[in-house]
């Protein structure tokens, strides 16, 4: 039988006390009050002279819409990331809302320059407890932005760094101009936080090459932007250009690349403040021109050529042929593959030859996984 429903309990009675408590009780009470009292001043100053509040209001709604009626007047509202990934906003209101930039080059306070994670997904992340892993560790360093289709419904547990971390998103089709929206709309939404200096385009079937200590310095130390950006005389590179693009494109400025880049903040601020360039690619470069092909590498050339390393750090398998790039699945991921990842040279970094080129992968299929978590922490150093 449950506790508490013993029908003999309803008949215990309390045991016959004395009506009037004794001065001894009372003191013990008077006493008691004070310390309530005092301990909730000592938490009322303490809420209002630390940012308590802050870290209570995302999780106490009610409390959110105190803190919020409150006038912004401190400079923390201005440089703290917004709250919840979840706003209103079109994709017009969202890229001019990004494209502000501050003309000080210095910033008034401590900024620790964050990578943005930009996963560009249809739905789940295969990969993501590899991702997790790399990412152990090195909270502060960076920030997660998904892409998904707007119909799909993440079930990230609050513990995982993906947790909350999807982006008001709309369909996007490779090849066409939705597909560059969808980055701008990443890059747009990764601006917003100021603390963000770096931005990676990622898959779900990326994979980190390095640790993160690594892969933020290469990063943070290059003086270069990493598009891929190459002429390419072919009938599928300079064959898809439009003369109806000039003058704003020619074709001596008409560039292929991939489309996982990495970028700084003031290329960043570039594509998603244009208003030159999207135009002409909307208009002119139709389907079979594959326009995320072409935009972000021709229009950086023109406006930027000499921030661009003009390579990519994502390592893509051309080698067999196709019109597809290879998919490693779990039989491919051995240790000699492992290996051979590392290996990839011929680069240039910062002007000098480099021995690590390629800071992420793909593409790695889902049941590449369970061999990936295998050999990480021996061959990629996570
Ligand atoms: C990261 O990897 C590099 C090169 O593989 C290694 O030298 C370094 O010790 C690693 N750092 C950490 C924190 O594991
Ligand atoms: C980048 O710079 C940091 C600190 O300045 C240094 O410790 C690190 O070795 C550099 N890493 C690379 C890959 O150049
Ligand atoms: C294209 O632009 C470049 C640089 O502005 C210029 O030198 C070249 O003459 C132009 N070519 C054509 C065909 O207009
Ligand atoms: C990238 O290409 C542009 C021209 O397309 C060139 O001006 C620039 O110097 C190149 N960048 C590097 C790092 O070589």
């Amino acid at each position: 039988m449950e506790e508490g429903k013993d029908p003999t309990a309803i008949t215990v009675s309390k045991p016959n006390q004395s009506r009037v408590l004794p001065p001894r009780l009372i003191q013990l009470l008077f006493l008691f009050l004070v310390l309530c009292f005092s301990i909730s001043l000592v938490l009322v100053y303490m809420i209002r002279k630390t940012e308590v509040t802050t870290t209570l209001a995302s999780s106490i709604p009610i409390l959110q819409t105190c803190v919020e009626e409150q006038p912004k007047t401190d400079l923390d509202h201005w440089i703290k990331p917004p709250s919840t990934l979840l706003h209103t906003m079109s994709d017009e209101e969202l890229l001019w809302r990004a494209s502000f930039v501050p003309q000080l080059k210095n910033y008034p306070f401590t900024r620790v320059p964050k990578i943005a994670f930009m996963f560009l997904t249809k739905g789940p992340l295969p990969l993501a407890p590899l991702w997790e892993r790399f990412f152990k560790g090195h909270e502060g360093l960076y920030s997660i932005y998904i892409h998904s289709l707007p119909s799909y419904e993440a079930k990230f547990s609050h513990k995982s760094v993906f947790y909350k971390r999807q982006i008001p998103s709309q369909v996007a089709q490779w090849g066409r101009m939705s597909m560059c929206d969808a980055e701008r709309r990443l890059l747009a939404n990764a601006l917003l936080d100021i603390s963000n200096e770096y931005f990676v385009l990622v898959s779900e079937s990326c994979i980190p090459l390095y640790n993160f200590t690594l892969t933020y310095h290469y990063i943070s130390n290059s003086t270069y932007s990493f598009m891929g950006a190459f002429d390419d005389p072919s009938p599928v590179g300079r064959g898809r250009y439009n003369r109806n693009m000039s003058p704003e494109v020619n074709i001596s400025q008409w560039r292929k690349g991939s489309q996982w880049f990495e970028l700084h903040r003031n290329l960043a601020s570039l594509i998603v403040s244009d208003t030159t360039y999207y135009p002409k690619f909307e208009a002119f470069c139709r389907p079979a021109c594959y326009v995320d092909e072409h935009y972000f590498p021709t229009m950086l050339t023109i406006q930027a050529p000499g921030m661009i390393a003009n390579r990519s750090l994502t390592w893509v398998d051309w080698s067999r042929g196709g019109p597809h790039p290879a998919t490693f699945g779990k039989s491919d991921v051995t240790e000699e593959f492992m290996k051979k990842l590392h290996g990839i040279q011929n680069c240039v970094y910062n002007g000098e030859p480099a021995s690590i080129c390629h800071l992420f992968a793909r593409k790695f299929s889902p049941g590449s996984l369970e061999s990936l978590m295998l050999l990480a922490p021996k061959y990629l150093g996570y």
